[in-house]
């Protein structure tokens, strides 16, 4: 088979590392990739969110089934074009993957199919928002409805930043017409866990669940970021949790878009807070997480698109899904500044004595980084993704940790303490 993947960040090297390992694969092709996929696929200079350019670059070099790795090529409806076209993809629809892409409609869907999460409340007139906030106690939680690069969602522990947050959103749109409607909820405490399945609209198979460190520093301190590092399986959570994910989420979430006509094929990734009284959902994604899939899928024994062929023919149910009795940690070496401003262009040293062969104890995905000549350098505010693996997450940290400290490049930075509270 020929797949393409769309994207080119850590995730989407961690879904070519894997997919480049089936046994069903013979050509694999990543737009637009970047240095560290240019090392085992065949790189594409496409942009990820030119859905007409990857149709027709799918079409010429038939190519069998694309995959998709971030979600705004989905919520411009990616899927619909490719299957208007007769292209095999694999991923939700645009009408689907709006349980990522408005949060409006997630909370309703959510309300209606009776799935546990924040209590919560529409505006789209930020006067009637502050006035809110005002007769309210802190925290408080806002969001935009739409697309925001993980930015979109404030915990506000006063009244001052919750009136900041519903000027830039609603009358600054920073977010442009994300922010058109917000979503005020209720502060929820707890443990938070990323629980993801494969599903084919009607049954499913559950992913092994993994932690996020979204946090840009120590000790969950500083600004929220894309994610700083990760830990699989989540050693909170335990197989009756699970079961309850997946009966009170999961399954009435897949069961409740088919019933409205959605019916959402691809991967869908429940962001969860363990409360006191039990899981909610903070938010849905439609497609894999980043960097919890860096985690999740060195971890897989499985053929990944062996389970997507039985997702496409409608019996996921039917795939077999084994896991090597492991874990993975993933620690995220950001450059200096982000999530905010940061240099690029660095070169990054130490890569080369690393292997990255299926078997090792440490593997290195690459995020934003680029090739120049014969050296790579730093491209994006996360760098590297370095991924150990151990029997106990006690050994999966030190074997990530004792590759990051081989690896240097001028300004990195990451976090010391990735599943630090289980070892
Ligand atoms: P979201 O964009 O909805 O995934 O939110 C991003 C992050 O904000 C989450 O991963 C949580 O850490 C935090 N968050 C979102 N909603 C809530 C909530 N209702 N209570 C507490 N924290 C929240
Ligand atoms: N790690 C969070 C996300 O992928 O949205």
């Amino acid at each position: 088979m020929k797949v393409l993947i769309v994207g080119g960040g850590g995730r989407e090297h961690a879904l070519a590392w894997k997919v480049a390992q089936s046994e069903y694969v013979e050509d694999l092709f990543v737009a637009p990739g970047n240095a560290g996929i240019s090392q085992i696929a065949k790189v594409v200079d496409i942009q990820q969110n030119d859905i007409r350019a990857l149709a027709s670059f799918a079409e010429k070099n038939s190519v069998d089934l694309t995959i998709v790795g971030p979600e705004e090529p989905l919520a411009n409806g990616i899927a619909d074009y490719f299957a208007k076209r007769g292209l095999m993809l694999f991923g939700p629809s645009q009408e689907s993957a709006r349980i990522e892409s408005s949060k409006v409609f997630a909370k309703e869907f959510m309300e209606r199919f009776h799935i546990p999460t924040a209590s919560f409340v529409v505006f789209d007139d930020p006067e009637q928002a502050i006035h809110f906030i005002e007769e309210h106690e802190f925290p408080i939680v806002i969001k935009t409805d739409g697309l925001a690069g993980g930015k979109g969602s404030i915990v506000a522990h006063n009244i001052e930043d919750a009136r900041d947050a519903i000027v830039h959103m609603m009358i600054e749109r920073t977010w442009g017409d994300a922010g058109k409607n917000v979503i005020i909820e209720e502060f929820l405490e707890g443990v938070e866990a990323s629980v993801l399945a494969i599903t084919d609209g009607e049954n499913f198979t559950v992913l092994q669940p993994a932690q996020d460190y979204k946090r840009a520093f120590d000790n969950n301190e500083g600004p929220n970021t894309g994610g700083m590092g990760a830990v699989c399986p989540h050693p909170a959570v335990s197989d009756e949790v699970l079961k309850e994910i997946t009966d009170y989420v999961l399954e009435p979430t897949i069961s409740g878009l088919r019933y409205i006509g959605a019916p959402f094929k691809g991967i869908l990734y429940a962001g969860i807070m363990m409360t006191k009284s039990g899981p909610k959902v903070l938010e849905f994604n439609c497609r894999f997480g980043d960097p919890e899939t860096q985690a999740i899928l060195p971890l897989l024994k499985s053929d990944l698109i062996e389970i997507i062929l039985f997702a496409l023919e409608g019996k996921v149910d039917e795939a077999d899904v084994f896991w090597h009795d492991k874990k993975a940690v993933c620690v995220v070496m950001a450059s200096g500044g982000y999530p905010k401003r940061y240099k690029k262009g660095y070169k990054i040293l130490g890569l080369d004595e690393i292997s990255g062969s299926p078997d090792s104890n440490c593997i290195i995905f690459h995020a934003g980084t680029a090739r120049r000549g014969d050296t790579i350098i730093t491209n994006g505010g996360r760098v590297l993704n370095v991924v150990g693996i151990g029997n106990d997450v006690k050994t999966a940290s030190k074997n990530a940790y004792s590759c990051v400290d081989r690896i240097d490049f001028e300004k990195a930075f990451y976090r010391s303490d990735i599943a630090a509270e289980y070892v």
